[in-house]
Order: C-alpha cells, then sequence, then structure tokens
C-alpha cells in the first residue's frame, strides 16, 4: 500500500525540517520526504493549506482498563487519541488490578494490539497495589515491554523505598515516574490554596506540598544517578528546583500537562469540577512559572494527564469529585490557540514538546518523519476555528475544563503505521 501526501508544510523537529513537501508512506512506513514526488500511488492525499506533523506522543495518559471501564477503555481511550492526533499513549498504572505485574502489563498490551487505534505503551506501578509498602516486579514488567515505572496517583511516601526503586530502575535502564505531590499535605485540601480557594471556602493544598515532594526526589535522583521524571510539575518551586538539579548535572527530567501551562485555578470558580485534577490548577504566577520553565528547557515535554470519568462521577458537591479530567482531544488545539497563536512559543518548539523530545526521552519509535520511521502522522489546519463541546468527544469522559472554548487550530487527519484512522473530525477505521 502506498499513500502520498502532497503539498503539506512539513513541521518535523526531530530532523528541523520546516517546509513545503510531499512525503510517501509505503507498508505503514516513511518511505520518502522530498519537494515533489510523483511515484504512482493507491492513494494521493491533497494537503495544501495543512500542516504535517509527526504523530503526537502523550507520555501520561489513563486508558482506564482493566478494572475501571466505565470511565474509559482502550478502544474509546484510543479513539480519542486518534481524534486528537494523538498515535501513542503512555497509560497509566492505575487500573484495577493495579498494573504492578508483567499479567497485567502483556494483557493489555494483548488488548491494544486487537483494538487499539493508537500505540499503547504501558507504564508499570513501581509498587505493588501502588500501595508505596513493597516494590512491584519491575524487573519483570520491564522485560514484557513496560516502558517506565511510576504510582501516578500517588506519592511514593517512604524515601527508602522510593531511593530502593530509583536503584532498581537504573539498572535497569528504565526511567522513574515521580508523582511528587506530599500525600500528608495533598489529603487537607481539595485545590490549590490561594485567594481562589478562599473566595470558594474550599481548603487548599499549599504548593510547597508539590515543591517538598520534587525537592527529595531530585535528591534522590541525584544519590542515585537514576533518571527520574517530574511528573506534571506545577509550582513556580517546583520548576526551579528542577532547574537547579539540571544544572548540577543530575538525570532529572520533567513534564508540563497542558492545563497546567493554559489554565488558573479562575477555571474552579463556581465550583467547575470539570477543572478538578492533581496537581490543583494553579494561580496565574505558577503558570507563568511553568511556561518559563518550557521555554527555557527545564521542562522536557508536555502530557495530557488524560484522567476521564464516568460524567456522574463529577456531578457531586467539589469536595467529593475525582481528580482529572479528559485531554487528548483539546491538547494540540489548545496549545495552538493560547501558546502558538499569541506569539509565545513557536510551531517546531510545541511540536519537539509533544511528539519528538517524548520519543527521544522514553527510547519510542515515531515522534519523527525520517524515512524508515513508522509513519505516525498528525494533519494540522493551523487556522481552522472552533468550539469546544464535550458531547463530540470519543472518550467516555464527556467533560471539560475547556467546555465551550473558541480554538484556532484543528487536527483534520490522523495515520498510525500508514493508515488513516481519523478524517475530518470522525474515525474512520477500526483496527484489523
Ligand atoms: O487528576 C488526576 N487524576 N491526577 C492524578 O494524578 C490521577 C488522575 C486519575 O487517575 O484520575
Amino acid at each position: 500500500m502506498k499513500i502520498l501526501i502532497k503539498n503539506g508544510h512539513l513541521v518535523d523537529p526531530s530532523q528541523s525540517f520546516n517546509k513545503q513537501a510531499d512525503i510517501l508512506i509505503e507498508d505503514g512506513r516513511i518511505a520518502q520526504v522530498a519537494p515533489q514526488i510523483s511515484t504512482p500511488c493507491d492513494r494521493v492525499v491533497e494537503a495544501s493549506g495543512l500542516t504535517v506533523i509527526p504523530g503526537l506522543i502523550d507520555m501520561h495518559t489513563h486508558l482506564r482498563e482493566p478494572g475501571y471501564e466505565g470511565k474509559e477503555d482502550i478502544l474509546t481511550g484510543t479513539q480519542a487519541a486518534a481524534h486528537g492526533g494523538v498515535t501513542t499513549v503512555a497509560c497509566m498504572p492505575n487500573t484495577k488490578p493495579v498494573t504492578d505485574t508483567s499479567i497485567v502489563v502483556c494483557g493489555i498490551k494483548a488488548r491494544a494490539a486487537q483494538c487499539a487505534l493508537a500505540h499503547v505503551e504501558v507504564m508499570g506501578a513501581i509498587t505493588k497495589g501502588s500501595e508505596g509498602k513493597e516494590l512491584a516486579e519491575m524487573g519483570d514488567m520491564a522485560a514484557h515491554g513496560a516502558v517506565a515505572f511510576s504510582d501516578d496517583g500517588h506519592q511514593v511516601t517512604s524515601a527508602r523505598m522510593f531511593l530502593l526503586a530509583a536503584q532498581y530502575a537504573k539498572s535497569l535502564h528504565k526511567p522513574l515516574v515521580s508523582h511528587a505531590i506530599d500525600e500528608e499535605l495533598n489529603t487537607q485540601g481539595f485545590m490549590h490554596e490561594g485567594a481562589m480557594s478562599a473566595q470558594l471556602g474550599i481548603p487548599g493544598v499549599p504548593c510547597v506540598a508539590e515543591d517538598i515532594a520534587v525537592a527529595r526526589d531530585c535528591l534522590i535522583a541525584q544519590y542515585t544517578g537514576a533518571h527520574i521524571h517530574m511528573a506534571h510539575i506545577s509550582t513556580k518551586g517546583a520548576v526551579d528546583i528542577v532547574r537547579y538539579f539540571k544544572q548540577q548535572g543530575v538525570h532529572v527530567t520533567a513534564e508540563a500537562t497542558v492545563h497546567h501551562l493554559t489554565l488558573t485555578d479562575q477555571a474552579c470558580a463556581s465550583f467547575n469540577t470539570a477543572a478538578k485534577v492533581s496537581p490543583p490548577l494553579r494561580s496565574a504566577e505558577h503558570v507563568q512559572a511553568v511556561r518559563a520553565g518550557l521555554l527555557d528547557g527545564t521542562i522536557d515535554i508536555i502530557v495530557t494527564d488524560h484522567a476521564p470519568h464516568a460524567p456522574e462521577e463529577k456531578d457531586v458537591e467539589f469536595r467529593y469529585a475525582p481528580n482529572g479530567f479528559p485531554g487528548l482531544e483539546t491538547s494540540l488545539a489548545v496549545l495552538l490557540t493560547d501558546l502558538y497563536h499569541t506569539g509565545l512559543v513557536d510551531l517546531p518548539t510545541l511540536i519537539n514538546k509533544m511528539s519528538c523530545a517524548p520519543a527521544k526521552l522514553f527510547g519510542l519509535p515515531g515522534g519523527t518523519l525520517k524515512p524508515g520511521a513508522p509513519a505516525d502522522i498528525a494533519l494540522v489546519d493551523l487556522q481552522r476555528e472552533w468550539t469546544v463541546n464535550s458531547q463530540h468527544f470519543y472518550t467516555r469522559g464527556k467533560f471539560s475544563p475547556f467546555e465551550g472554548k473558541a480554538c484556532r487550530g484543528q487536527v483534520v487527519a490522523t495515520m498510525l503505521a500508514g493508515k488513516f484512522v481519523m478524517e475530518n473530525g470522525e474515525i474512520i477505521c477500526n483496527k484489523n
């Protein structure tokens, strides 16, 4: 099968490519990139006016399967990915059972092979049941394809346990992903502690809860030499601490979420549970610091933390609502609108942080349009205007803190391993 994408504007930061070109896809891989290709093909896709990018890679996705299929499953989660131009997701281990054995890792991979519309990488848990008491079988999970380890949703409260995990992760050549929020301080509140929490009368989580945990885990990275990746950092303090340790040559990397780059705790006004998330949406000075960290390289990658819930679970009083919201179907559009069209971040930087850099950091295929690479591609109309309406999402989590947002820029097609899985906003193919 040969497909030719003609006259698109290619943005591929992995090879500093930013110009018009044709791209030939053969047998699921990128065969050629050149100014003009006229090989006879099974299909020619006219992409003039569109931007062609390597498919996005989201290293922080909750697919919820096994165990929480009422919130999401591998099919609906990866349909949402395809809808948003995301071709690889790394699914987090807070499933039921927790992804803490190779059996669960293999089960997720087998299910994904049957039905997923994105490549699914699996994060194994650090501790059994993510309970922080005993290490999970990290070596066995790594041998069966786990890409990294995390107890996402909870801090590993014991420094001794986290240090041990870092030593194991180092010997396995895998990153350890830290959900760096002090558990005790965190459980005292339900949103960012500040003027907005005071106004709403909702107990807040102090930002020092994150700073303390990030500092501890940076020190453990320094002591062990392990690669520790800080999940969803969201405070000025956390950004400063990661920046400092990077300057010391410590192997720490960091991610920021789309929402911590674009929303403040104002989104929680009127007790909007759609905006309840952990770590919480912060005040504007923290958002500024996270943006600065993105621009100066302190923050290596952007993630969604796609965390769907059944909509009725969110339809309760603020403090009882679960944390998180879906993000796969809005990530690129929101960032194009708020960071690119406003002139704050250029397009290659954005695509690098959302595709090339995650591939490099976690040693994954994809994140590039180089010949030989898997043909994981998104076609984007940078100018198309649309309004977020969660009822049009493919995820089961049909709610969003971006509900009603006027966006400029939309993914119009997604190709996975040489096959279109989404065109014109519609999932057009189920696997096989
Ligand atoms: O908001 C969040 N939701 N933060 C997390 O760390 C976990 C996630 C979830 O699993 O729902």
